[in-house]
């Protein structure tokens, strides 16, 4: 949610290289940009900002050592212009990702500004610059700020007459690149990756001052340095950039060939420790949002199946009703591609401070989950940008599937079942493939409305399918348990209406003829081709794995559905990648 990115050190081309780092940053939002340069000769402050997506922008900006911007997913205050970061208060130049709770309360209280904007942004910005105007050094005035500000940030600040960068962060993520002769400081690794993979976290309440390219790091409470470890990340420039692919999505559902593999390459001492931390455990939890509560949902199956155990799956932001079932001996397992997603992580903080012990899945290493947790166990699928989750969400699938077989001692065979199926995904991903579906979509691009129905964990990969296909190609997509049909939902089939039916067990099959004695063309996902499908996508048979490979037919079917429409499937409207606000 927004894209942050600051550049300070030796060259005078820092406007063009924050515009260059920001565009790697627009898939946590694109609303509008903007971005700040400290002018070389004379020190102003110079602010271009804009609404609309930043990738095709070309500027020019003046020479100038130390830039900082912004790419916005609109949270308070409409996309206009105006409400665009940076925002200018008195001496104060600011960037934003997060929430200001009580920014009316603290605006209030500021009545000597007069605010441009309708954002909570804005009100940081005469926060900040209300303390230097009673001669407070700008750290200290951050860190008064910070005190008054209720909710979440990470902020990057330009002030006046300072040299440097400064940035703090709560809840929201910030990283320090550390190049050669320039420091970065950025919401995610991309934005710099090309520069530089060694990096610093800021972890929250903490802050930075970064003056040419050294970086010195503080408390945000109290004002005393920290020293940071240098930390090489393990991605490639390569793994961040599409390369030949017209757009992310389909790139990284044809990364999938190697993904589920690396997934399960996985430390064994660490899959070890997340077994005992369930195995000690009286309840556990799994908590998240979107898909990566659908891939919950399907581990919820596999640790049932394989394990005989019922772990409860609640999205995030219905676990506050059933928090009070929360305490030392539960065990929350937060699933999430980001491992930022404001909804989750609040639970976790809240359960940490019951004294559950956190068990966290995330894609990015270095997220706030990541670092919250007792046993952070990483799905090592690499940098995933488009908006629509496909390899995390596989990735995830596998490691809670071989999860389940390392807590009954058996991790061999869940690696055996899950190399088989990894390498028949590798197979099955081929352009052939691709094409066959991409001729069902053109039959079905222009419908309104699309069912998909499942049964065990097709289920939830049922409800998938039609998150996959909302968000990209905006079609009225609707998942159902396959047996739940007859008691409601088969009242919306009419003559020709798609349905996409995942699996061919008997009992699936049957549901799928009701529909067809009703008008539907079915589109089957199974091992076997069936006559009541008028098409079939073939997948493997993944011998208890199945929702793993069933649910990549749909995502290509999903990202060609977008194209035909006319659609940006990497960056559909109103979403952002990663939702660090509630
Ligand atoms: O980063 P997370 O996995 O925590 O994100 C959770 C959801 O916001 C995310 O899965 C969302 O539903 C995706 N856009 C779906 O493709």
């Amino acid at each position: 949610m927004c894209g942050i990115f600051a550049v300070s050190g030796d060259s005078s081309k820092a406007g063009s290289s924050v515009l260059k780092g920001l565009k790697k940053l627009e898939y946590r939002g694109y609303d509008s940009w903007g971005v700040c340069v400290r002018e070389q000769e004379s020190g102003t402050i110079f602010i271009e900002k804009e609404v609309g997506k930043i990738s095709t922008v070309k500027r020019d900006f003046p020479a100038g050592r130390e830039a900082i911007g912004h790419s916005r997913w609109a949270t308070h205050g409409g996309v206009t212009r105006t409400n665009a970061h940076p925002h200018k208060v008195g001496r104060v130049t600011l960037v934003h990702n997060g929430i200001f709770e009580n920014y009316l309360d603290e605006k209030k209280k500021l009545s000597a500004y007069a605010f441009a904007s309708e954002t909570d942004t804005e009100v940081i910005a005469a926060l900040i610059d209300s303390f230097l105007a009673q001669d407070i050094e700008p750290l200290q005035a951050l860190q008064r700020a910070a005190c008054c500000i209720k909710g979440r940030f990470a902020i990057l600040v330009m002030i006046e007459g300072r040299e440097g960068i400064f940035a703090a962060r709560r809840g929201s993520p910030l990283i320090i690149g550390r190049g050669a002769t320039q420091t970065f400081i950025a919401s995610d690794v991309p934005a710099f990756l090309e520069q530089t993979n060694v990096v610093n976290y800021l972890d929250d309440d903490e802050m930075v001052h970064v003056v040419g390219n050294k970086a010195h790091f503080f408390h945000l409470e109290t004002g005393t340095p920290i020293e940071k470890r240098n930390i090489s990340v393990p991605w490639k420039v390569e793994d961040a950039e599409k390369g030949d692919w017209p757009h992310f999505m389909i790139k990284e559902i044809f990364d999938q060939k190697k993904t589920i593999q690396k997934a399960i390459d996985h430390e064994d001492r660490k899959l070890q420790q997340a077994a005992k931390l369930l195995e000690n455990s009286n309840g556990a939890y799994f908590v998240a949002c979107g898909t990566a509560h659908k891939v919950a949902m399907a581990a919820e199956y596999f640790f049932a199946d394989i394990v005989g155990r019922k772990i409860n799956v609640v999205p995030a932001s219905e676990m506050p009703s059933f928090e009070r079932f929360v305490n030392p001996k539960t065990v929350i397992i937060a699933v999430s591609q980001s491992g930022e997603t404001a909804d989750v992580l609040e639970i976790l903080e809240r359960g940490k401070k019951k004294g559950a012990k956190i068990l966290a899945l995330t894609n990015v290493v270095s997220s706030s989950m990541a670092r919250l947790a007792d046993v952070h166990l990483p799905i090592n699928a690499g940098p995933e940008k488009a908006v629509a989750s496909t390899k995390a969400a596989t990735a995830q699938m596998a490691l809670l599937f071989l999860l389940a077989y390392t807590e009954i001692g058996q991790a061999n065979v869940g690696r055996q079942i899950l190399r088989s199926t990894a390498s028949s995904i590798n197979d099955m991903l081929n352009p052939r493939y691709e094409n066959y579906i991409r001729s069902v979509a053109e039959r079905i691009s222009q419908q309104p409305n699309l069912f998909i129905i499942g049964r065990k964990s097709l289920y939830p990969m049922a409800l998938e399918s039609a998150i996959k296909i909302q968000e990209v190609s905006y079609i009225n997509a609707q998942g159902f348990a396959a047996g739940e049909l007859k008691h409601g939902p088969i009242a919306l089939i009419e003559k020709n209406t798609p349905c996409l039916v995942l699996g061919d067990d008997p009992e699936t099959l049957s549901n799928a003829i009701e529909l067809k004695s009703r008008g539907a063309s079915l589109i089957g996902v199974s091992p076997t081709r069936h006559d009541v499908f008028q098409e079939w996508l073939r997948v493997p048979d993944c011998n208890g794995a199945q929702a793993i490979a069933s649910i990549i037919p749909v995502q290509i079917l999903a990202y060609h559905l977008a194209l035909l429409r006319g659609l940006d499937p990497d960056m559909p409207r109103n979403l952002a990648k990663s939702v660090t606000v509630k």
